[in-house]
């Protein structure tokens, strides 16, 4: 038997009684000012996260209201500071089997096979040898990161954090730097564009697992994607090296320096996580793009998403300002 979803987390209205199933995000304990523990619990489903609270037997919910798992809740909900939130009284753990999947993740209308058919496209198009086996030892022979990139997000929160966010954050990027190719001709290496937009970010299949929500691995908080990316060209460089005929002469060491200085410079500086801030045009060019389409993004999807009606959005804190809201993301008095 499967268990309806009759409820979504955008249309919960205050007051409302909510009895429904949803996916368990987030849930930790915490500890009020009386000092009684309480538990605070991020649901979600394929309309968005909403926040719930439970007050009572802590101890026995905390055991079941698990990350990744399924639970139909009883409760009601109550608008807290502008935000709705409910009061889960009950709960049951629900098996994969009693729910539709569909329901709890967010829906992509992005389409992965064409985008990943623009990736091969503008690989096909690079002209260093060296550069063009690297990316093709990756983006067309290892099928384990292809199907892992088609389906990837780009973060755990700040931009591109929902499923094939990675290869639209990857494709957009590199139309980008293929303009910008051209613009700054003859002084940038296209191809070296390429190396950067491509890897820059390609480890994140591996620093966050995103089955059902996303999360850091544990290899992600110990290494994390620009170390991992590198690590990756090393080892696709000798994998490459041992193919008889795949390449024309060894991988020339400047070259392969440069590919790995492209992933390690990417964030900008060495406070956002950057070991090596960009020393070459290419590196530059990469980091400034990454930055722009992220923020793009970011806003983009928060001024959509933003509940008020009006000109101005809540108050975005990674960013510390509110957005103008144009005409197409104003909401009509219901
Ligand atoms: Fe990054
Ligand atoms: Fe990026």
């Amino acid at each position: 038997m499967k268990y309806p979803k009759t409820q979504f987390s955008k249309s919960i209205q205050d007051q409302d009684r909510v009895s429904s199933p949803f996916l368990i995000k987030y849930s930790a304990v915490a500890t009020g000012k009386t000092g009684k523990p309480y538990m605070n619990v991020i649901l979600t489903d394929k309309t968005g996260d909403i926040e719930a609270r439970i007050f009572d037997q802590v101890p026995r919910f905390n055991a079941q209201a698990v990350k990744d798992t399924f639970v139909q809740i009883e409760g009601n909900a109550q608008s807290f500071n502008n935000r709705m939130q409910i009061h889960i009284k009950d709960l049951i753990v629900l098996r994969e089997d009693e729910v539709d999947a569909d329901e709890y993740l967010p829906p992509t209308f992005l389409h992965p096979e064409k985008l990943y058919a623009e990736v091969t496209t503008l690989i096909a198009s690079m002209k260093d040898p060296h550069y063009k086996a690297l990316m093709e030892s990756i983006f067309v022979d290892d099928a384990e990161i292809i199907a892992k990139f088609k389906r990837a997000p780009a973060a755990k929160a700040m931009h591109h954090s929902y499923p094939v966010g990675l290869l639209e954050h990857v494709v957009s990027i590199c139309k980008t730097l293929d303009f910008l190719a051209g613009h700054y001709a003859p002084h940038v290496n296209r191809d070296l564009l390429f190396v950067g937009g491509f890897l820059h970010d390609l480890a994140k299949i591996w620093e966050l697992q995103f089955e059902k929500t996303t999360d850091y691995t544990t290899e992600g908080r110990l290494i994390g994607h620009l170390v991992m990316g590198v690590e990756l060209i090393e080892k696709k460089i000798q994998w490459l090296e041992a193919q008889p005929g795949r390449l024309s002469e060894p991988f020339p060491n400047e070259k392969k320096l440069l590919a790995k200085h492209m992933v390690l410079a990417h964030h900008g500086r060495m406070e956002y996580g950057s070991p090596k801030e960009p020393a070459c045009i290419e590196a530059m060019i990469v980091h400034m793009i990454d930055d722009l389409d992220s923020k793009v993004n970011a806003m983009r999807v928060f001024i959509e998403n933003d509940p008020q009606l009006g000109m101005w959005t809540l108050l975005n804190k990674n960013m510390e300002r509110y957005f103008y809201k144009p005409e197409w993301a104003r909401k009509n008095p219901t």
